[in-house]
């Protein structure tokens, strides 16, 4: 066990020593340390809703992907602590390039975002000379830094929409998500072939099975689902838009087609609605993300109390990237988002 005052020199020691999964006195309460930490240091968490229903208790902010990276441009806090997964984190510090942002595990990945690595995607960009580059926000700092406009599930559409129609557009990592933008838009993208791992491993047999048990449930999916489960949903939408539906729509029934964290989030709001997480397509829990699961409230007390692991992006990758996003901020803000 590390203890306070122990000095740990940088992120390469940290990972050396494994201090992130390092263990806890099991006598405190987490709940008040961290709370005690965030008034000391003026920090500031900000939790993705596929996060532990205990993180998002704690958290300052939780939200989807847009919500997030809004409050990271605004926040006044001194240091920002990530509870999500490493994109999430790095978009932080791409809007706050003179503040400390940690997350409680730097290993915490993305399946999205490695499907598009940067050497390769380079080339796919020079292959397609002429095209506008939007990227979906799950994917790495030096992605970002080669588009031109980032977007989210929650304003993709506004995004592409943004663009005038006579001009080609790239669209890149998650085809499922491209796929869907260009059904909304009627807009035909240059797509890449990347996938979540979560949202592609849902069985259509399954969840039509489930329907026909629960008559009255209505299927709310996430964009990053393959075709045919989109096809059959009653409503797509971002996190939060899934969890906003669930609070404003007057079913009391949902199949829920996307990670299993929101479900906290929902029922917190709906006590008295019932939530069933869509099936995967095999016994395993793969509709929890293993990336977003690292994170644990020990790990989120740790990583506070050492303001360790930090997130550091090199110029000129993080100016680069900072264009492309704040464009989706201006493009979001102007469009009411
Ligand atoms: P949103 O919360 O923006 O809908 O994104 C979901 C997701 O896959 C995050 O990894
Ligand atoms: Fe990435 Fe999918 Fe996990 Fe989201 S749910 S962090 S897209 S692997």
């Amino acid at each position: 066990m590390i203890h306070k005052g122990e000095k740990v020199v940088d992120n390469a020691i940290l990972e050396r020593t494994g201090f992130i999964d390092s263990p806890v006195d099991p006598s405190l309460d987490l709940f008040e340390e961290i709370r005690k930490l965030k008034k000391e240091k003026n920090a500031v968490i900000l939790a993705h809703y596929y996060q532990d229903g205990e993180i998002q208790d704690i958290a300052d902010y939780i939200g989807d992907s847009l919500g997030l990276a809004q409050n990271a441009a605004k926040t006044t806090a001194d240091l920002i602590v990530f509870a999500g997964v490493h994109f999430m984190a790095e978009t932080a510090k791409i809007l706050n390039p003179h503040k400390k942002v940690i997350m409680p595990d730097s290993k915490a990945g993305c399946s999205l975002a490695d499907s598009c690595p940067p050497i390769l995607f380079k080339k796919f960009i020079e292959a397609h000379p002429g095209h506008t580059v939007i990227s979906y926000i799950n994917c790495t700092a030096e992605i970002k830094a080669l588009s031109d406009i980032i977007c989210t599930s929650s304003n993709a559409v506004k995004i592409v929409e943004s663009i005038s129609k006579d001009q080609p557009i790239i669209f890149a990592p998650d085809k499922n998500l491209g796929r869907y933008i260009e059904k909304k838009t009627g807009r035909k993208m240059v797509l890449w072939d990347g996938s979540c791992m979560v949202h592609e491993i849902f069985s259509l047999e399954k969840i039509t099975k489930l329907k026909h048990r629960h008559p009255h449930a209505k299927v709310i999916a996430h964009p990053e689902c393959e075709e045919p489960v989109l096809a059959i949903a009653d409503f797509i939408g971002s996190t939060t838009g899934l969890l906003k539906y669930t609070i404003n729509d007057n079913c009391n029934e949902f199949i829920v087609v996307t990670e299993t964290g929101i479900i906290h989030q929902m029922q917190k709001d709906s006590p008295h609605k019932t939530f069933i997480p869509a099936p995967p397509d095999n016994l395993c829990a793969c509709n929890d993300c293993p990336h977003m699961k690292r994170n644990t409230l020990e790990k989120l007390y740790n990583c506070m109390l050492y303001e360790l692991p930090e997130i550091n992006i090199a110029e000129p990758t993080i100016s680069q990237a900072r264009k492309s996003i704040q464009r989706m901020l201006d493009i979001s803000a102007a469009a009411g988002l």
